[in-house]
């Protein structure tokens, strides 16, 4: 039997409780929610297993499945992202049982996983899918207990996808990062927001007249390099979709091959969920000084192996910077061992985003516990009316009110006869 919980140090849990605290206040949809499963109890005894990256809004969503009777297990999804006074608070004060800690190992990673799964859950909920992907390999023994399961980020629904495909897939899931609730503002809004902030926190650089070159113009790197150009650089975007690509070029931005962009970038952002982004041939014209972060889902976007062989020497001039400097003598510093920087040199997404991703998770928690047996072992969107309805809550929240169509203009809309 596996221990109740696996944290690093017990005694931040007053730290990670204030935190929790704070961030609930700009959470007020989730709050919401969490009053309503207090007392309606949608998942009660329902054992689930999340492997979510342990923040402070994560302990608010951890908290909420809880209200509404259910059994949380907590891992991390990423070795690096660990709120270590997170993890305490919700081990120490909520009774969740969590296996996680910041800078763990990759076998500790795989080993919380384990751990949270050992209960036997019924639904799972994941970002990356490392947790479904270790049930269906690992674990296998395991699945016929599980209803259904929720995916937050984009390359967890890619792999998921996949698995379903390939007719891998074992029981439904609802691909959360699909609702536009979730990837308009978290993806964007959230990404953009705290990959600015991780880079700034680990080097303190001035944004402000560099070359910022962002790898992609998804959701998260259209975020990264709008927040990067109001911050007053120069935003180059590379991109391998020709319509993505056009729409960075009509947005105002510079686009170009990475080959060209590595001759010229003073900072370089990768978010493509691609691997090898940024590769042999990009490090060996880079200037020198060049600074290389990565706010994709996985440590590949970047080729850290390929940086490691071409350098003389190594060294850490700060806290989340790796500086290599070549042969020829130029200097690279890759920040936050290329993982997702927003969340290894910062906090993560602000809470007020997190609010409707989290609203997403357990709503549709509630509908999956519901719905399972109508579904089948494949990849489905949010439920519209749960995407609408969390973005009217958070607009009331807000205070904001909009128009409502009159009976005229619904007629007029739904019909054809009505022209000029
Ligand atoms: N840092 C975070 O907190 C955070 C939050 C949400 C999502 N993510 C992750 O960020 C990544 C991107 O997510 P998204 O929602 O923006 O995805 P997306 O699918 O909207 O965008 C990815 C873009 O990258 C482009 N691309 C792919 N290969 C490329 C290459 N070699 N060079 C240039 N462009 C390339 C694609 O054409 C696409 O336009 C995923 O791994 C996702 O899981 C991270």
């Amino acid at each position: 039997m596996a221990s109740p919980y696996r944290i690093k140090d017990a005694a931040l849990a007053d730290h990670g409780e204030r935190r929790i605290g704070w961030a609930l206040a700009e959470m007020p949809v989730l709050r919401g929610i969490g009053e309503r499963f207090g007392r309606e109890r949608p998942l009660a005894g329902v054992r689930i297993s999340a492997c979510l990256h342990v923040t402070a809004e994560t302990g608010n969503l951890a908290r909420t499945l809880q209200a509404a009777g259910a059994a949380v297990r907590l891992c991390a999804s990423n070795p690096l992202s660990t709120q270590d006074d997170v993890a305490a608070a919700l081990a120490v004060n909520s009774g969740i049982a969590v296996f996680a800690s910041r800078g763990e190992s990759t076998e500790q990673y795989y080993a919380d996983i384990d751990d949270a799964l050992d209960h036997a859950p019924q639904l799972t909920l994941d970002d990356g899918a490392d947790l479904v992907s270790r049930l269906h390999s690992v674990r296998a023994e395991l699945l016929a207990g599980v209803l259904g399961g929720m995916e937050e980020t984009t390359t967890g629904v890619i792999r998921l996808r996949a698995m379903a495909r390939d007719g891998a897939l074992r029981y439904p899931v609802i691909a959360v990062n699909d609702a536009a609730s979730k990837h308009f503002f978290d993806n964007r809004y959230g990404t953009g927001q705290s990959t600015i902030d991780g880079i700034i926190r680990a080097t303190n650089v001035l944004l402000a007249g560099k070359n910022v070159v962002v790898a992609g113009y998804g959701w998260c790197s259209r975020g990264i390099a709008m927040r990067a150009r109001g911050m007053g650089a120069n935003v180059i975007v590379t991109e391998v979709d020709p319509l993505r690509a056009l729409e960075a070029v009509m947005d105002g931005y510079r686009v170009m091959p990475m080959i060209e962009a590595a001759r010229v970038g003073d900072i370089f952002v990768t978010s493509t969920g691609d691997k090898s982004v940024i590769d042999r041939q990009h490090f060996e014209v880079m200037k020198d000084g060049a600074l290389v972060a990565n706010s994709g889902h996985f440590n590949v976007e970047i080729n850290i192996p390929a940086l490691e062989e071409m350098a003389a020497s190594v060294w850490e001039p700060r806290a989340f910077v790796r500086q290599y400097t070549l042969t020829d003598g130029r200097r690279v510093s890759l920040l936050g061992d290329g993982r997702l920087i927003n969340l290894a040199a910062a906090e993560g997404h602000p809470s007020a985003v997190m609010d409707m991703s989290f609203a997403n998770q357990a709503l549709c928690s509630e509908y999956m516990v519901q719905h399972a047996d109508e579904l089948e072992n494949v990849v489905y969107g949010v439920p519209q009316v749960i995407d609408k309805e969390i973005a009217r809550l958070k607009l009331k929240a807000m205070g904001i009110e909009i128009d409502v169509l009159t009976p005229e203009q619904t007629r007029y809309l739904a019909s054809w006869q009505e022209g000029t």
